[in-house]
């Protein structure tokens, strides 16, 4: 169990990542989905906040060669124990990756996609203070937490697809419950999409980065 698992503090090469610097103050941290790498999502990134600086760090975990962010037993079931380890692991470097580029992790915002994006709802569950707020980009219900979390009205935008082959409308529809009862300001936007990513993701993400004032 995590419980009886020591844990050690995360260095900076602890994870492959790209860091490029903003000239703004705000930092997104880029989570890809499976199979993608550090470099996936640099140009989503500067598309969505010109100015911020970009974290992107690369899953550790391999599924057929494919970078992932923890283990899963199958599509759409996780590996609890090492999603909750991956996750500590994660919230951990992003700790080190701000004392070393010198960024603020109050004005940080995670954008994670698929499997990014559940590590990303993972830490918001686990790991409340590693960042400000989240884009959860085709997410579903990480883990449920023996407490919930504080989330003191975190910022959370929650994109979804109507015709997700992976994600369940229903599943999303737990998971913006479970970061409400969290205290997390939850904004939902279901599109008639599918699992990837489109056009719409990308303007509903940067509306809701201007709309709450972080552009
Ligand atoms: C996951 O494993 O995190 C989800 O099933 C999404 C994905 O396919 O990566």
């Amino acid at each position: 169990m995590y419980r009886d698992r020591v844990f050690r503090m995360s260095g900076i090469e602890d994870f492959i990542h790209k860091f490029v610097p903003g000239t703004s103050g705000r930092t997104l941290i880029l989570l890809h989905g499976t199979g993608g790498t550090e470099t996936d999502l640099l140009d989503l990134g500067r598309t969505l906040d010109p100015d911020a600086a970009l974290l992107s760090p690369r899953g550790k975990v391999l599924e057929n060669r494919m970078p992932r962010f923890f283990r899963r037993l199958a599509e759409g079931v996780f590996d609890e124990e090492d999603l909750i380890y991956r996750t500590h692991e994660l919230a951990d470097f992003i700790h080190v990756a701000a004392e070393r580029y010198g960024f603020s992790q109050s004005k940080a915002i995670a954008v994670g996609y698929s499997n990014g994006a559940n590590i990303a709802g993972s830490i918001l569950l686990l790991r409340p203070d590693t960042f400000q707020g989240a884009a959860l980009l085709r997410a579903m219900v990480p883990l449920i937490p023996e407490n919930l979390p504080e989330l003191k009205g975190a910022p959370v935008l929650v994109v979804a697809g109507n015709y997700d082959q992976i994600v369940p409308v229903e599943n999303v529809r737990d998971l913006v419950t479970l970061l409400r009862r969290s205290g997390a300001d939850v904004t939902v936007f279901f599109e008639n999409a599918s699992h990837g990513l489109t056009e719409t993701t990308i303007t509903t993400t940067q509306r809701w980065l201007k709309d709450w004032g972080h552009i």
